[in-house]
């Protein structure tokens, strides 16, 4: 079978296109037979900064999507056939989904249902699994998404075009909040409003705050924040007492300036998410409203709903990881 790989960290051109022999799914594992690998900002990053172990050739990314095809000992032989979506195929492992056919433990490929692309499957891990946690650490919880437990909340979605902040406006729409999200331009607008989202606030046009508080007088329960150095002051101007900025990324600086007695005064709350490391038991709650929400239609892809597929042929894998560090709108997909 095909597989890009890499045996040191470095600049896209580390990676290599290679022949393996298809491995074989041991206790408690599934093979998958991968139909697109999705390509999120860390499998640039671990690439560019997480040298694989002596002598070890780590294939990238972390999401994908395809179909099962042969099971280990322990896991249900009907499972053969199943559509799937796979997330986290390389934490702490050398097999991600830049390849035909990968191995893993089979809580990691979730059940896609029939009308659920598998281009859709292989956008949903890192991105989904990430809202989902931002959305389900304010004051009160819930701590599993659902049709209307996020009701009368208000949610602040910073960045409501990038992939992260397009399944956050998704989620969030799905579990009855009312969704505002920020962008920069008129472009990324419009998918932030195919996504679902009630205000859409172009930071770079509008006085964000004052619009912001415009829509909402009460304030904002819950800030989905990817830029948390840049937007301090934002999210202090519209957080209502007792809410929350959950952040995901550093993009914008690596550390944040919080007013203590401001932020005390009115018991406001920030936290951060890798999501890697979020508690097992966040992770499954992710997965299980995550399925739930692709089941009712209520979390979709592609172009219609606010985040554009880009595809890569497997050999160009380099050039995908490149598009993704570049800052491409949407959603970057391998083809296998
Ligand atoms: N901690 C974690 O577990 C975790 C998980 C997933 C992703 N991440 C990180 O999160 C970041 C985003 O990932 P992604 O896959 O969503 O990337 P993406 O699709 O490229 O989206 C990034 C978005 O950030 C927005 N943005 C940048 N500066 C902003 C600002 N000042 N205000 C509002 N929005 C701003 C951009 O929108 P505008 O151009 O409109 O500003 C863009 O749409 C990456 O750094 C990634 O590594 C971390």
């Amino acid at each position: 079978m095909k597989a890009i790989v890499y045996e040191h960290s470095g600049a896209s051109d580390v990676l290599s296109l290679t022949d393996r022999p298809v491995p074989e799914p041991g206790p408690g594992e599934v093979r998958v037979k991968v139909a697109f690998s999705g390509v999120n900002p860390t499998d640039w990053k671990s690439r560019t900064n997480a040298q694989p172990g002596a002598g070890a050739a780590q294939v990238p990314n972390q999401d994908g999507s395809g179909v099962v095809d042969a099971v280990g000992p322990g896991v249900d032989a009907a499972r053969v056939g199943e559509r799937v979506w796979i997330w986290e195929a390389a934490w702490q492992r050398a097999d991600g989904t830049a390849q035909e056919y990968v191995v893993l433990p089979a809580r990691q490929a979730v059940p896609l249902p029939e009308h659920a692309s598998l281009e859709l499957g292989a956008s949903l891990g890192i991105p989904a699994m990430t809202a989902h946690r931002a959305l389900t650490l304010a004051e009160g919880g819930p701590t599993r998404l659902a049709p209307g437990a996020l009701a009368g909340r208000t949610v602040l979605v910073a960045g409501g075009a990038g992939a992260v902040g397009n399944a956050a406006i998704q989620l969030a729409r799905w579990a009855g909040a009312t969704v505002l999200t920020t962008v920069s331009s008129p472009q990324k607008a419009r998918l932030a409003e195919a996504a679902g989202a009630h205000h859409v606030v172009d930071y770079r046009a509008q006085d964000a705050a004052a619009v912001i508080r415009a829509l909402a007088p009460e304030g904002v329960d819950l800030v989905v924040e990817v830029a948390p150095t840049a937007n301090v002051a934002l999210d202090l101007a519209v957080l209502a007492p007792n809410g929350t900025v959950a952040f995901y990324a550093d993009g914008s600086g690596p550390e944040v300036t919080i007013p203590v007695r401001d932020s005390m005064f009115r018991n406001l709350r920030w936290l951060g998410i890798l999501v890697y490391t979020i508690p097992d038991a966040a992770k499954l709650a992710a997965v299980a409203a995550i399925s739930d929400a692709v089941a009712a239609d209520a979390l979709r892809g592609g172009e219609q709903a606010g985040l554009p597929w880009h595809h890569y042929p497997l050999a160009r894998t380099a050039d995908a990881h490149d598009a993704v560090q570049a800052g491409t709108v949407g959603k970057v997909l391998i083809d296998l």
